[in-house]
């Protein structure tokens, strides 16, 4: 097991280039189940979740080849497999086999879904909009049964936003016989990509990134090509450690318009942020100003940033509000930021940061993997050395990111734990 040590105060110029989107890729590859031929996607991030999800296709007969970030995928020989344990419980998105291969085979087992802990989060309206499509849905010892005479269009209404529930019902209904009408939905950028590739596959869709989308179903799918979008999730991070402790930094593959939230708040706090086609180029005016934020659906403030900006504000002048209203848990990160000196008070479930303090370098631990991004952009801001642990979290979403770090001017490098440390971080 290791941990990841950063010493802090180097200041951060240059260039970094963000991958391919974590939250696509993951509903990307299930997609290709519903395909009869081979589907290859390029762009994909290297993390562990993407590899995890390639060999769930592997382990139901699909055959998965790599090149790089490109991934080809032949589902001709997949079948049915049911997938009560094991990888589906590595990690939530795994759920996105339950809408691929239900609308595949009209069947699927799967494990209840693993993945990061925000507080309860429940999986009531993908369900929803499974039976509404006329599939009988049972949970039976931590599995999903989900199972179906035949697929058949329905109007469903989500009770709750939901970026999960849109992309499975999509998957589930593409090849529904007649018309399925999704009301509320999500909007988020990476639904747009999962419908372009479903749709570059033969699937009729029609109003995706608005709150109704409209599918057809079709009898049958065929493979395609189709890159994915930027991850702006990970180009978020680098344009919030940028503000933290950059000079001049340069973030390089990103399309702004899915960043307008952030940027907005980091305009307000006296960042200057140029755009141009493809990238931002981020100089921070210190002192910074503090501004609250609230998360929201997209295009509101995205909650995967929320931990990140918690450090940032730890920098700003005054008292800034963190309200999550999508996960009012998404807390963890907030003792760890404490152990490095920062005032944080929890109130309501908001988060009151006062700035600005002097960051001190501390053992802390990821619990999550925006926890981890959090602590990454603090241990960049601190004085001296700052250790973390739980950096499996964090490889499950972000590529190479001590590298891209480290070619901007940081310091940062892994370790192996000692045995007396390995035993301290189970029992924390
Ligand atoms: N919700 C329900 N019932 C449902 C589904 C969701 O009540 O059936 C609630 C959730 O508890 C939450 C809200 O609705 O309060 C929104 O959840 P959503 O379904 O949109 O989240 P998700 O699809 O499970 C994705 C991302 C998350 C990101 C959220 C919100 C993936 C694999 N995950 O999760 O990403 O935080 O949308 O934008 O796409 C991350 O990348 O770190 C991450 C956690």
């Amino acid at each position: 097991m290791q941990k990841m040590l950063i010493e802090g105060g180097h200041l951060l110029n240059g260039s970094v280039r963000v991958s391919g989107a974590k939250n696509s890729a993951v509903a990307l590859i299930p997609a290709s189940i519903l395909a009869d031929s081979e589907v290859t996607i390029e762009g994909l991030p290297e993390i562990s979740d993407v590899h995890t999800l390639g060999d769930l296709l592997e382990e139901i007969g699909g055959t998965v080849s790599w090149d790089g970030q490109t991934v080809n995928i032949d589902p001709e020989n997949m079948i049915a497999m049911p997938l009560p344990n094991g990888k589906v419980k590595k990690l939530r998105a795994s759920y996105y086999f339950m809408g691929a291969m239900l609308g595949k085979f009209n069947k699927a087992v799967i494990g209840l879904p693993g993945g990061c802990y925000l507080g309860p989060r429940p999986i009531d309206q993908h369900i929803k909009g499974f039976e509404a499509l006329g599939a009988e849905v049972t949970n039976e010892q931590g599995a999903i049964y989900l199972r179906a005479k035949e697929l058949k269009g329905a109007r469903i209404y989500l009770d709750v936003v939901s970026v999960g529930a849109t992309i499975n019902i999509m998957l589930a209904a593409v090849k529904a016989k007649g018309k399925t009408v999704i009301e509320n939905a999500a909007k988020e950028p990476e639904i747009i990509d999962v419908a372009t590739l479903l749709t570059n596959m033969g699937a009729k869709i029609k109003g995706v990134g608005t709150d109704v989308i409209r599918i057809e179903g079709v009898p049958s799918l065929h493979g395609c090509r189709h890159t994915i979008i930027p991850d702006r999730i990970e180009a978020g991070t680098y344009v919030i450690a940028a503000a933290a402790q950059g000079e001049e930094v340069i973030v390089d593959n990103v399309i702004s318009q899915h960043l307008e939230s952030l940027l907005a708040k980091l305009r307000e706090m006296g960042v200057s942020i140029e755009e141009s086609d493809e990238s931002l180029l981020i100089k921070p005016n210190n002192p910074l100003k503090s501004v609250d934020i609230k998360t929201l659906v997209y295009p509101g403030f995205p909650t995967d940033l929320q931990q990140p900006f918690t450090s940032l504000l730890t920098k700003a002048v005054n008292t800034g509000v963190i309200t999550d209203t999508i996960y009012s848990a998404r807390l963890k990160h907030i003792d760890e930021l404490r152990r490095m000196n920062a005032i944080i008070k929890v109130e309501g479930g908001s988060a009151i940061v006062s700035g600005p303090v002097q960051l001190e370098g501390a053992r802390v631990k990821a619990s999550d993997l925006r926890a981890g991004a959090s602590l990454i952009v603090a241990g960049l801001m601190a004085n001296g050395v700052t250790e973390i642990t739980g950096l499996e979290h964090i490889d499950r979403g972000y590529e190479n990111i001590e590298e891209k770090l480290n070619n901007l001017g940081a310091n940062i490098w892994r370790e192996e734990m000692t045995e007396q440390e390995i035993a301290q971080f189970q029992n924390s």
